[in-house]
């Protein structure tokens, strides 16, 4: 939203004749004389105000260089003056690098209009001088560190001029102050999201600001019911206060706010029915996930023509979704995952949806097959329809969708997986396919019946129970990231071109029945010895679990999972190359041989798991140089010797070392003799200090990495 540059051309009729000498009231005459006095050049005072601002600054950005006192203040650096280069008008100080205070002096400058700072490191308070100055119409303070509450204006203050407020992204604490907008009467956006501001929503400026149309509160810690008042905001286009704590239902008279086209409540915890939200035709956007709304999308939400955006995810709605919705022709985006809409999809004709991009109608209880209107959305680039009732096999007209880039169609029992995967390989700009929880009990596709894919990065065809390989056709997939083939029945090894896929960086193929020796391809893996995963946005978030989502590809941990298969011989020592790992899980195969010493090497680990093998020899001492390691386990092996009784290894229950007769420590049965002192004992005074650090990383990561090892345990479901 452009800030309305109304007063702009009224600049000349400011009274700046005092910094020139008293006024004589013959305008004509003062001009000439100002003319005179200081042959267009800015002011003594405004001079000394702007240098005050300069000296305030612990960093300048090379400001300096150019503003010298003794020199026209017209020609410094991000200061323009008005046409005959008199009057500071604006101050355009974005992204300096600017740090230290702001000072009030800028306040002084009766003839600025315009101040931008934004993007710099200012910090301390913001001025009350510069939200009350008399002249400034547009003030953008944006991504700084100010902090403190906004402070009420004294009572006496005279109406102001100022109509875009942008103080975004900042530290701002307290409750908004509410008499000093009765003085903003020209106030037509503010934009606070982004800061720590406490309390009741502020909509007390809607009754004293006649042109107000922008309020932006997203990111705050607003709580309390959407307060009354609304209704006075008649020009309001824009609402928003996502990402706050907003309680109650949303109110009748916001559905009198007949201008919105943008209401965003995201994650608050509204509640009730949204019925009356199709009163506002002007509607462009509808924003309400990850609310407590109930009830139906009611009918008359075809009347919405404008509609381009209905994000209802993650709420308690149910019934059925209108056919009228055929009706909103401008939809680009709908997302109504997470609620329990039910019904036959197949009511719903999609083909009006032209402009369609995506849609999310993950996790409800849609019945009937997936409508074949669908295919007929040309511009569709993400589809997400898992975890629903659907039966049938996927529709050779999904070959219709060029665009289509992100597909979930995880556990909506599909079968054929061979016809699937032919049909959907025709979709060339596939870069994500979820396909998990389907096919049961089929076989996974010989190698000549696939190709294509070249694009794709994400693929998880887990939870389906298929036998047969691991196809050769994945080989081709050269631009895969995370491959997850979990809990099905593959059998086989590991093959060598595993290697071959420079992107590869999540690999999940545990829960089959996988031999051989692990393969020295595995230890190859570039992105597993490099950590630097390229990060691209997902056009829709993947979901692993309820309330995890993944947005960006980079946010997967780096995982080699090959538990629970039968792999055989030892645990190559070259595993030590693998830096960038995350979760290394070998457990329950037939593994033997000792850990490798080079595991040390692996400091990004932050769970290790390689219980139930038949693994021998000591613990390895490096492996209590693993300070991010909160998850740990090496029970049921054959492990002998001590445990280590400091260090990050002995922060993990006995359980973590249980099934290994021949290890002993204080805290499992066998208490070592004399002859086997625990190998750290022998540099414990050094390692005291030491160990109380390493305990507060360790408490840290678990924090970390609890919400990791969820995430990878709830990654199963996706
Ligand atoms: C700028 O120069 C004027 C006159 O020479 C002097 O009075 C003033 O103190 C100077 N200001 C600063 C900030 O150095
Ligand atoms: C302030 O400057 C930044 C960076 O140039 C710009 O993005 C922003 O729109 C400006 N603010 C206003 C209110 O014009
Ligand atoms: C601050 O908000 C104003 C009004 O919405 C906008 O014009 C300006 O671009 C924003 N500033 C930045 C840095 O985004
Ligand atoms: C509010 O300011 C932020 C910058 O912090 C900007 O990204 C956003 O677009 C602005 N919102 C509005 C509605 O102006
Ligand atoms: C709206 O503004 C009018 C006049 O300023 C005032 O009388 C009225 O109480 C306001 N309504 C609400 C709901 O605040
Ligand atoms: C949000 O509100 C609920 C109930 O009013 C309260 O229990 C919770 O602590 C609040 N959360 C935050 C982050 O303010
Ligand atoms: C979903 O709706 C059905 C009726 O359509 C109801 O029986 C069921 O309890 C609801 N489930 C949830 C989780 O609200
Ligand atoms: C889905 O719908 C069926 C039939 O209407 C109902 O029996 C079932 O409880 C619903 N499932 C959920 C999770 O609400
Ligand atoms: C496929 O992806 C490429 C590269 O991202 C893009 O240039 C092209 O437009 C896409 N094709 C379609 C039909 O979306
Ligand atoms: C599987 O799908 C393919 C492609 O749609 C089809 O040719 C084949 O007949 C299907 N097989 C079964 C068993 O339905
Ligand atoms: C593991 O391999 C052994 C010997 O090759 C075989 O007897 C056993 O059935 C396999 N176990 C699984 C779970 O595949
Ligand atoms: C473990 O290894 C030992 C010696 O290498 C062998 O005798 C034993 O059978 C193995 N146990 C299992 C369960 O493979």
């Amino acid at each position: 939203m452009k800030p309305m540059p109304r007063q702009l051309s009224s600049s000349s009729n400011r009274d700046n004749s005092r910094f020139c000498m008293p006024p004589f009231g013959q305008a004509l005459l003062l001009l000439l004389l100002c003319f005179v006095c200081h042959a267009g050049s800015c002011t003594e005072q405004e001079r000394e105000s702007l240098l005050q601002f300069l000296s305030g600054l612990s960093n300048d950005g090379g400001l300096g260089v150019s503003w010298q006192n003794g020199t026209d203040c017209c020609t410094w650096e991000g200061i323009t003056c008005s046409g005959n280069g008199a009057v500071v008008e604006v101050i355009s100080l974005a992204s300096r690098g600017l740090e230290g205070s702001i000072s009030p002096s800028l306040g002084d400058l009766t003839g600025l209009l315009r101040l931008n700072l934004s993007r710099n490191s200012l910090s301390g308070g913001l001025p009350l001088e510069l939200v009350s100055s008399s002249s400034i119409v547009v003030l953008d303070v944006s991504f700084n560190y100010l902090t403190g509450g906004l402070s009420e204006l004294p009572s006496s203050t005279p109406d102001r001029p100022l109509q875009v407020l942008n103080i975004s992204s900042n530290l701002f604490t307290g409750n908004f102050p509410s008499t000093t907008w009765e003085r903003m009467n020209n106030l037509v956006v503010l934009n606070a999201s982004n800061n720590r501001f406490t309390g009741q929503m502020p909509t007390s400026f809607c009754a004293s600001a006649p042109s107000f149309a922008v309020l932006e509160l997203s990111y705050n810690q607003f709580s309390g019911r959407i307060p009354a008042g609304l209704s006075n905001c008649s020009k309001l286009t824009l609402l928003s206060a996502s990402y706050n704590n907003l309680t109650g239902t949303l109110p009748d008279e916001l559905f009198d706010l007949t201008s919105l086209k943008h209401l965003c409540f995201l994650r608050n915890q509204l509640e009730g029915s949204i019925k009356g939200i199709t009163k506002l035709k002007n509607l462009v956007t509808i924003d309400l996930g990850q609310n407590r709304l109930s009830g139906s999308i009611p009918n008359s939400i075809g009347q919405l023509k404008r509609l381009e955006k209905l994000h209802l995810a993650y709420n308690s709605m149910s019934g059925e979704l209108p056919s009228t919705v055929g009706n909103c022709r401008n939809l680009k985006n709908m997302n109504l995952g997470g609620n329990n809409f039910s019904g036959d999809l197949g009511n719903v004709n999609f083909s009006t949806l032209r402009n369609l991009q995506s849609l999310d109608l993950m996790s409800n209880n849609f019945t009937g097959t997936v409508p074949e209107s669908i295919y007929s959305c040309r511009n569709l680039s993400a589809l997400q329809l898992s975890n629903n009732s659907f039966h049938g096999q996927l529709s050779e007209k999904i070959r219709n969708l060029k665009c289509l880039s992100f597909v979930s169609l995880v556990d909506i029992s599909l079968t054929n997986i061979t016809g699937s995967l032919q049909i959907l390989q025709s979709c060339r700009n596939l870069t994500t396919l979820l396909i998990g929880y389907n096919f049961m009990q089929e076989t996974m596709p010989e190698d000549d019946e696939i190709y294509g894919f070249e694009n794709l990065r994400i693929f998880s065809l887990n939870d389906c129970s298929l036998s047969g390989k691991i196809p050769k056709w994945l080989s081709k997939l050269t631009n895969l990231e995370m491959l997850s083939l979990y809990n099905n029945q593959l059998n086989g090894a590991i093959p060598d071109w595993i290697s071959s896929l420079n992107f590869l960086f999540h690999i999940d193929i545990s829960n089959n029945s996988l031999s051989g020796e692990i393969p020295s391809a595995l230890v190859e893996m570039p992105m597993l010895k490099s950590d630097n995963v390229p990060p691209k946005v997902f056009e829709l978030p993947i979901c692993t679990g309820y309330a995890l989502q993944y947005r960006i590809n980079s946010a997967f941990p780096k995982v080699l999972n090959l538990g629970i298969n039968n792999f055989t011989g030892i645990i190559p020592n070259e595993i030590g190359q693998l830096k960038a790992l995350q979760l290394l899980n070998l457990s329950s195969n037939r593994l033997s041989g000792e850990i490798p010493e080079s595991i040390y090497k692996l400091t990004n680990l932050q769970v290790l798991d390689l219980s139930s093998n038949n693994l021998t020899g000591t613990i390895p001492d490096g492996l209590n140089k693993l300070h991010f390691l909160s998850a740990f386990n090496i029970s049921n092996n054959d492990l002998e010797g001590p445990v280590p009784n400091a260090g990050q290894l002995s922060t993990f229950p006995s359980t973590s070392f249980d099934g290994n007769p021949k290890l002993c420590g204080p805290m499992l049965a066998r208490h070592c003799g004399l002859a086997q002192t625990p190998f750290v004992s022998t540099k414990q005074n050094a390692d005291k200090v030491v160990s109380s650090f390493v305990f507060m990383i360790s408490f840290g990561a678990f924090f970390a990495v609890g919400v990791l090892y969820d995430q990878i345990v709830l990654s199963r479901f996706f």
